[in-house]
């Protein structure tokens, strides 16, 4: 029947998911393979979210290219590799990016469709506990569901001195969408968003300048793994100001002088073209009118959970960045997963031990369970084992000597709690830590394992010996 004008249309399903993130499609596509009648809404054109759109995906695509460029012009000629009159065109690099995020795009549309997932265009806000209200530019439309999943993501964290305009003062989104390499860049917050896209600019040819609070990069990475990427990103062109705080910035033309104060108290003051500003993320909730459905958040704007993912609405649901926890595109998936299945009569859970986290420089560094401090903090006693990638035969041929691989086992039982590399293909290797600790495999059991000759993961081998002191290469 056609739609009467002003006429609202009325939907009925099992699910409704807000938010079309790895959280939500992720969920809404497992929801759909289960046979639950499911609406899955997204205020933006694309789908994806964040990783997809301005994230894991686009960030990733320009740090692969930006560091084959790199290594071609610094250090491939000494072995005998020379590319003449090597240059870049930003602009076509950019539009790699575009391709790979729009054929990514429709891919998640092609998934649902497969899958019998409804997706509508539009901003979803709660009316009632039972009724979400669903605008879009031409039309309204009303959402009843027996189960409703939040899955409305983040959104960076900025500073009011430093009014985000994404050309001249940017966030990663601005930093994924420049129009040229800027000659200076200044980024505040050496975490995983400041060294991945610093990264990319300095390979690019930006000279990048970070202005960190805290004395080491990284945020909570072990420490030697933190000082051994210090070191290296050094090398390779950065510069970092640690335990610096960025007090005001004066616009001078076309660029800024920023003014600092370093560990004393000195004044500081650096020029720069561009600043991006990436001190972390907030979780995202404008417009969803929580309160009508009586759903609480905290102090930092997390929607409350339980442990079952439940809102103070037991048929409400919220899952990834929006709730506590590590804002990751794998640990929102996980979740979101686990909520359907619960809807759909299992008991199932997420081991938050065993989710990694891995930043892609240049040796990437992956890392997953405790870190030597977390376990002391858990009452645990922590031993740990390392290897150096200088000793292993992989890393020679390659060229790729620098990093080293650190387990961590909780010395009573030598049972695996943490695993941390930093190293080529480091965050393809780390799901042997996550396997190991979910398995709660001991150092003894992996050291054990056949691992291929020669590769970068008998360095993993290696590490788990060293708990015993029992290596061969070193
Ligand atoms: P999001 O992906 O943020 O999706 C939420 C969606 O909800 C958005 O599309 C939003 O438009 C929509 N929405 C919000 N409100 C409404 C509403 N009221 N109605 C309808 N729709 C709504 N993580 C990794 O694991 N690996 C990486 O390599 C990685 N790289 C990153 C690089 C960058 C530069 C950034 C910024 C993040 C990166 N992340 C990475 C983090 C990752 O992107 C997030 O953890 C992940 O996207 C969270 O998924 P989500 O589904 O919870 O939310
Ligand atoms: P972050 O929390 O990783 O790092 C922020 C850094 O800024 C910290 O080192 C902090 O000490 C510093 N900082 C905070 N306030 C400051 C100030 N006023 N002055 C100077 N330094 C300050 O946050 P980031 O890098 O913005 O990333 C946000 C989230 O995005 C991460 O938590 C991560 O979960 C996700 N992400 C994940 C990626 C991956 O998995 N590879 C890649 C990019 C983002």
């Amino acid at each position: 029947m056609a739609k009467k004008k002003g006429e609202i249309m009325a939907h009925e399903c099992d699910l409704l998911v807000i938010g079309a993130g790895p959280g939500g499609y992720v969920a809404a596509l497992r929801a759909g393979k289960l046979g639950l009648k499911t609406i899955l809404v997204e205020k933006e054109n694309n789908l994806g979210g964040t990783c997809l759109n301005v994230g894991c995906i686009p960030s990733k695509t320009l740090l692969y290219y930006s560091e084959q460029l790199f290594e071609d012009k610094n250090h491939r000629s000494k072995h005998g590799l020379e590319f003449q009159d090597l240059s870049l065109n930003f602009s076509t690099l950019m539009q790699t990016k575009l391709g790979v995020v729009k054929g990514l795009n429709m891919g998640i549309g092609g998934l649902l469709k497969r899958n019998k997932v409804q997706h509508f265009v539009g901003t979803a806000s709660f009316k009632s506990p039972t009724e979400v209200i669903l605008q879009s530019e031409n039309e309204t439309q009303s959402i009843h569901a027996k189960h409703v999943i939040i899955a409305t993501g983040s959104t960076p964290i900025s500073l009011p001195s430093l009014p985000i305009d994404e050309k001249k003062i940017i966030s990663s989104s601005g930093a994924l969408s420049l129009e040229s390499v800027p000659k200076n860049l200044v980024i505040i917050g050496a975490g995983v968003i400041g060294l991945e896209l610093g990264s990319v600019y300095n390979r690019l040819g930006s000279q990048v300048t970070f202005v960190e609070a805290l004395d080491h990069i990284g945020g909570n990475l072990q420490p030697e793994i933190s000082s051994a990427l210090h070191k290296t990103l050094t090398k390779q062109g950065l510069k970092f100001l640690l335990s610096h705080k960025f007090v005001s910035q004066e616009r001078k033309g076309d660029s800024f002088q920023l003014t600092l104060n370093d560990s004393k108290g000195e004044v500081v003051q650096i020029d720069s073209d561009v600043i991006l500003v990436s001190i972390g993320r907030k979780p995202y909730t404008e417009g969803l009118n929580l309160e009508s459905a009586g759903i609480q958040s905290d102090e930092k704007g997390r929607v409350q959970i339980n442990p079952s993912f439940q809102t103070s609405q037991s048929h409400i649901y919220a899952i990834g960045d929006v709730v506590e926890g590590p804002m990751l595109a794998h640990k929102a998936s996980e979740e979101g997963v686990a909520v359907v299945e619960k809807i759909a009569g299992s008991q199932p859970k997420v081991n938050y031990l065993t989710i990694p986290n891995v930043m892609y420089t240049q040796p990437e560094v992956a890392s997953v369970g405790f870190t030597a401090e977390e376990a002391k903090a858990h009452g645990l006693n922590p031993k740990i084992g390392k290897f150096p990638f200088m000793a292993n035969s992989r890393a020679h041929c390659v060229d790729a000597k620098e990093g080293l691989v650190q387990i961590i086992v909780d010395e009573a039982s030598d049972i695996i709690i943490g695993m941390h590399i930093m190293s080529e293909h480091a965050g393809e290797m780390i799901a042997i830590g996550s396997l190991a600790i979910e398995k709660k495999v001991t150092a003894k059991e992996l050291g054990a394992l056949c691992f291929p000759h020669p590769t970068f993961s008998e360095a993993i081998k290696e590490a788990a010996l060293d708990v015993h002191k029992e290596t061969i290469h070193f």
